[in-house]
């Protein structure tokens, strides 16, 4: 058994474009059957598990939405640009839904590893500043990174503006002197960058490749996106018990 919910707000909640009152309409229109009955009424309660059709197709019904998408360069995060292409305009038909949002932002040149989902509960988890998910990025820096780096991510750097971010994980590429991974357990505005200016270095290339202990996949091409599983979703916001300094 799943949840008890009208049918006019179970339809409306899973296709994109579609208000409660063309639910109204869609039934009028003999267009809406569950289990196998046409309904002529949107404002009967139905199981969330009952099978619904639409022209005979089915509407599979999820509570959320997950997806995983490998941002390209030069799109914005942002829900709405005048000029730049946004994540959400590169969302395949089949995965949207109203309500959809990044959760967690990168910057226009950074590409890899965006979440969008519209379940604000485990946005809000995740990017509460109490929540330290840990977030992997693979970086090529302008000039070689030098052994001190490891221990001065790991003892928390002071940014420009005196922010003081909290430790970070350092590891540089034993066969690239220009290439490295950083993990981080915050957000703050362009903290790759700024922790990098800070050393003397610069960042030429970001790639977010890990939120949680869940990798992107490899096999997702620029703009692509996945929808992520349950199983996976857990994954996403392991809370790591690192202090807050
Ligand atoms: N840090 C940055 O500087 N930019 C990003 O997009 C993400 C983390």
């Amino acid at each position: 058994m799943g949840e008890k919910i009208r049918l006019d707000r179970l339809v409306a909640s899973q296709l994109p474009d579609v208000s409660r009152a063309d639910v109204k309409k869609m039934c009028l229109k003999k267009r809406l059957a569950v289990n196998g009955k046409l309904m002529a009424r949107s404002d009967v309660r139905v199981d969330t598990d009952d099978e619904i059709t639409l022209d005979g197709k089915r509407i599979e019904y999820k509570k959320h939405i997950y997806i995983m998408m490998n941002k390209p360069q030069g799109v914005v995060c942002s829900t709405k640009d005048g000029e730049s292409t946004t994540v959400l305009e590169l969302v395949p038909e089949n995965m949207r839904r109203k309500g959809l949002f990044p959760a967690g932002r990168l910057d226009k040149d950074t590409v890899g590893f965006v979440l969008l989902t519209d379940d604000g509960e485990l946005s809000h988890r995740m990017l509460s500043p109490k929540s330290h998910v840990p977030k992997t990025y693979h970086v090529r820096l302008e000039r070689p990174w030098e052994e001190n780096y490891k221990q001065l991510f790991a003892q928390g750097m002071t940014i420009d503006g005196g922010e003081k971010c909290l430790p970070a994980e350092f590891e540089g590429s034993p066969e690239n002197e220009l290439e490295c991974t950083l993990v981080l357990h915050e957000g703050k505005y362009h903290q790759v960058k700024r922790m990098f200016t800070k050393l003397g270095n610069k960042v030429v290339f970001l790639k977010r490749t890990a939120i949680g202990e869940l990798p992107l996949d490899e096999k997702l091409a620029p703009g692509e996106c996945l929808e992520i599983m349950h199983k996976d979703v857990e994954r996403l916001s392991t809370i790591c018990e690192m202090p807050c300094k």
